[in-house]
């Protein structure tokens, strides 16, 4: 069997999967987000470490592995977020994650002093408040005392790879969103190294990630129940990972992903950038590259929704919520929700901007504002959507996965936005899945991670967009695409 471990931002998946690519167990383990001030987002790498250790064990115990069957093991998890460790290997501060805003000054340092043109040739991107790189340079204004005892700078998930293996490494996909590595080249970019005055010394070195970068060592094994020795593959960024999980490893196959962010993920035979950088480049799992549009809040909007503001977060609270959306129309009587609960990153790259609902009259209720939050997140999507085709990248077969994708209703109302067929494939867990189809490439059971893919992954359902819905929904992203330039100047 191998282990696929997603390191996620609301909680650690793992799953156990056999040789036959058949699911034979999952765990899951939450953790705590802090949000110390608006716009912030941190957590504990230790409160990782500990969640993963004991849901490895959880998962051993429960699908009856004994540590010998695991014959390697997949990491994935949410990209960007900045790890600094002293020299003690101690964690000198909370984690600054993906969606955390704080770095605009930086961002618009970096842009102002390598100019777009110039950042994109070292990276194949721009500057976001989201990645690594901004991050850096905002301790090192705020807190210089931290950053001059940095030794290492680590990614979330090859936390977790050093807690298992006593090694420092990365793979190529997760080290494209931290703005200091060079994307075409696939290698740290020694001019942002230089730019940022890090040490080159306190990077990881870089793996493909199907690529072995070490073995489980004996204190690890003795916290887990894994056996010393048990091969870890580089693994990937969360939205690579879950491509492979989603089977989007050719041109063609464009990846949704659902979760608390949401994806529009195209991969690429060969490296390419978008003239304005508004798509993210960065390396494939599979040797490749992809192209990819972020949004900050998705499925979490309708968590948000769900939990804080309706009260009903159990299964059931869910299940009534959408039955009540499932009966109103699309396109819901004109009301139309901005998902820019945490600021958006793409297409705005604006911190400020904020959610909100317009166009609410009497006739209104609980379920068209349940349906207009899951319609706006579909059109949040389609923004990234818009930009992948414009590129004349072909999109040919669309797949969804995270935690949104159970939604049957959501998957239409995906479906309806787009025009086009969203099929699901069997584990919904993309990212886990897809770490776990690394460790099988990782241990020679495969050639490539195509091949892997090609034998494991099966579409399920699919969804074909009905008729009568895309006039409407046509309509109605007219108004939510002008809404946000109306509205931009009241966010700040
Ligand atoms: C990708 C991104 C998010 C995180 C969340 O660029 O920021 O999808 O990886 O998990």
């Amino acid at each position: 069997a191998y282990l696929g471990i997603d390191l996620g931002t609301s909680s650690v998946k793992i799953i156990a999967m056999d040789e036959s690519g058949k699911v034979i167990g999952s765990v899951s383990k939450e953790y705590p987000v802090y949000y110390p001030q608006p716009g912030w987002a941190e957590q504990n790498p230790e409160d990782w470490w500990t969640a993963t250790r004991d849901g490895i064990r959880e998962l051993l115990y429960k699908t009856g592995l004994t540590g010998e069957k695991v014959q390697g093991i997949g990491l994935s998890g949410q990209m960007h977020g900045m790890v600094l460790l002293d020299e003690n290997q101690q964690v000198l501060m909370p984690a600054l994650l993906w969606c955390d805003q704080r770095t605009q000054a930086e961002c618009d340092h970096i842009m102002k002093t390598l100019g777009r043109e110039r950042l994109s040739e070292y990276t194949g991107n721009k500057a976001l408040t989201g990645f690594t790189a901004p991050k850096v340079l905002w301790v090192k204004k705020h807190h210089p005392d931290i950053h001059a005892r940095i030794r290492h700078i680590l990614l979330p998930k090859d936390y977790i790879r050093l807690k298992l293996t006593g090694e420092f490494a990365t793979d190529v996909s997760d080290a494209s969103g931290t703005l200091f590595f060079d994307v075409a080249r696939r290698q740290w970019s020694a001019e942002m190294i230089d730019f940022l005055t890090i040490k080159p010394s306190s990077l990881p070195a870089c793996y493909e990630s199907y690529e072995p970068t070490g073995g489980i060592t004996s204190q690890a094994a003795a916290a887990t129940g894994l056996k010393t020795g048990t091969m870890v593959v580089g693994g990937g960024g969360d939205q690579a990972a879950g491509a492979v999980g989603t089977g989007a490893v050719n041109t063609g196959t464009v990846s949704l992903a659902l979760g608390t962010s949401g994806v529009v993920f195209a991969c690429q035979e060969q490296y390419s950038v978008d003239p304005e950088n508004r798509l993210h480049s960065f390396c494939h799992a599979n040797g490749k590259w992809h192209v990819m549009g972020v949004m900050l809040s998705a499925a979490s909007c309708l968590k948000w929704w769900v939990k804080e503001i309706c009260q009903s977060g159990s299964d059931a609270g869910y299940d009534r919520l959408l039955n009540e959306a499932a009966n109103v129309p699309a396109a819901t009587g004109g009301l139309v929700f901005l998902p820019y609960l945490m600021g958006e990153r793409t297409p705005h790259s604006d911190p400020y901007a904020r959610g909100s609902f317009v166009g609410l009259n009497m006739t209104h209720g609980r379920g068209h504002m349940t349906r207009a939050i899951m319609e706006g997140v579909g059109f949040g999507l389609k923004d990234s959507f818009e930009i992948i085709r414009a590129q004349a990248i072909p999109v040919q077969a669309v797949r969804v996965s995270g935690g949104g994708a159970r939604s049957r209703l959501w998957r239409q109302i995906l479906a309806d936005i787009l025009g086009m067929r969203v099929d699901l494939i069997g584990a919904v867990e993309g990212p886990a899945y897809g770490a776990a189809i690394l460790a099988a490439v990782g241990a020679r059971q495969f050639a490539n991670v195509e091949e892997a893919c090609a034998a494991f992954i099966k579409v399920t359902d699919g969804v074909d967009p009905q008729p009568a819905s895309l006039a409407p929904y046509q309509a109605m992203y007219q108004v939510y695409q002008g809404l946000y330039g109306t509205m931009k100047e009241t966010f700040k």
